[in-house]
């Protein structure tokens, strides 16, 4: 398929889905803006399902989507039905939600998303934790701070986040190391955790 069909769809279907709900689309808004400053790090191919994922990665928000209420899953499941296999496997695992399946009991659904352990996985979860709910962009710990008081230590997404919070700073600051932007990292986890594993509705 031509590049600019990689992100156009996803760029049209998460319009239509996100932006009746106001800061959810700005949020997904700032992700690809973020995205983007990794274009000169990734082959075309690779950047375009990077920006297509990066559109996509909030789908599962959309009421019409819901189905389960982990938005991941959700949103994967469209993906897939959709016929984007790689930004579907992308999306069910970004920003480590690993440990939200597990608090939801919907572990086996989502491991029917291979998880991929790549450079674009790992910059969409960074872009999607430096970037707040408006969109603007925010410092990893503050964003997961922001998600765990958001919901609460009775929601999944809550519990989840705050098991998963050292091990995704590990994952933001590798990836802030490469891009050289110390300044994300500050504040960052003493954990020793492999990374991508854990979990944070962000
Ligand atoms: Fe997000």
């Amino acid at each position: 398929m031509p590049a600019a069909e990689q992100t156009l769809w996803p760029r049209d279907t998460a319009a239509a889905l996100l932006a009746p709900l106001g800061q959810r689309w700005a949020h997904t808004l700032g992700v690809v803006e973020r995205v983007r400053t990794f274009a000169d790090r990734l082959t075309t191919s690779e950047f375009d399902a990077l920006v297509a994922a990066a559109y996509a990665h909030d789908v599962g928000y959309a009421p019409a989507l819901a189905r389960t209420g982990f938005h991941a899953l959700d949103g994967a499941r469209f993906l897939r039905s959709a016929g984007w296999e790689r930004v579907a496997c992308l999306v069910a695992h970004h920003s480590g939600v690993h440990a939200e399946a597990e608090e939801r009991g919907l572990l086996d659904p989502l491991e029917l998303f291979p998880e991929e352990r790549s450079l674009v996985a790992d910059v969409l979860t960074y872009c999607d934790l430096t970037t707040a709910p408006d969109g603007s962009a925010i410092s990893a710990p503050e964003r997961l701070s922001g998600v765990a008081t958001r919901y609460g230590d009775d929601h999944p997404v809550g519990r989840a986040v705050r098991r998963s919070r050292e091990e995704l700073l590990t994952l933001v600051n590798r990836v802030a190391a490469l891009e050289g932007d110390r300044a994300t990292a500050e504040g960052r986890g003493r954990g020793r955790v492999r990374a991508r594993r854990g979990g944070a509705a962000a």
